[in-house]
């Protein structure tokens, strides 16, 4: 796992957004898996002004989401249906036809699950995976404990991450399940970017390049990624004893 520690929030998201365009440049059809939350912020705005100002097509492009909360309706102002839409698919030139979120409100979770994991190998798989890292050191909503061999599933979110992401929701009940894509899907793409930004994820960071693959860590699962690199700014590496991991 390869690490590169950025000067700031806007440095990271700009070499992150780099990263994913010169992808899309090699291969127009490229198969995106990407997060949502406050950490890739940066890395679409930057995505979509390349867009407006340079012409960069997601056209041709698949995009899957890592997760939906159960129980929210796509229009849900805080489901990560209506997020993707105002922060990126609404803003750039991506097919509808080709744009894919685990629906949190189908009748039957476990069959929706089944149905997304289907849809992603269906593509032939995963080009590139962003990720965000939970201060748990949760990827998706894949937290602790999370097995490595995971697929596509319905979980339940721990109290902690309910509780950081409490705001979103009235009355600051974050739901309590959610439908992620799993630990070996993520595994599967060729390319992971886990993104983290702030000292609030400075422990994660480092437990997760520090210490051992161990479920108990989910980020540390990439580790032994062929191809995961990870983009700090100072502050999520300042836990990171060596600073630059190798
Ligand atoms: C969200 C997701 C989560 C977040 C993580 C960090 O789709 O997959 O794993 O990436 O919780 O969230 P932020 O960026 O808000 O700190």
């Amino acid at each position: 796992m390869r690490a590169g520690v950025f000067p700031d929030y806007e440095a990271m998201s700009a070499a992150a957004a780099d990263v994913v365009a010169r992808r899309l440049g090699e291969e127009h059809s490229s198969v995106l898996m990407l997060p949502t939350g406050i950490t890739p912020l940066g890395m679409y705005r930057q995505l979509v002004e390349m867009h407006n100002s340079r012409g960069l097509s997601f056209a041709d492009a698949t995009f899957f989401n890592l997760d939906e909360y159960i129980g929210l309706a796509p229009d849900h102002r805080a489901s990560y249906h209506v997020y993707m839409k105002e922060n990126f698919y609404g803003l750039i030139d991506a097919d509808p036809a080709r744009v894919f979120v685990p629906d949190g409100t189908a009748p039957d979770p476990e069959a929706e699950c089944e149905r997304y994991e289907a849809v992603i190998r269906g593509t032939g798989g995963v080009d590139v995976c962003v990720l965000g890292i939970g201060r748990n050191g949760h990827i998706g909503f894949n937290e602790p404990g999370a097995p490595f061999d995971s697929r596509t599933r319905v979980v339940e979110l721990s109290e902690s991450t309910r509780k950081v992401n409490a705001a979103d929701f009235e009355a600051d009940r974050a739901p309590e399940r959610a439908i992620t894509v799993g630990m070996a899907t993520i595994f599967e793409a060729r390319e992971v970017m886990l993104l983290a930004s702030g000292t609030n994820k400075a422990g994660a960071v480092a437990a997760a390049v520090e210490g051992d693959a161990s479920e108990s860590v989910p980020a540390s699962m990439l580790k032994s990624h062929p191809h995961a690199s990870l983009f700090l700014d100072e502050d999520a590496a300042s836990g990171l004893g060596r600073g630059i991991a190798g």
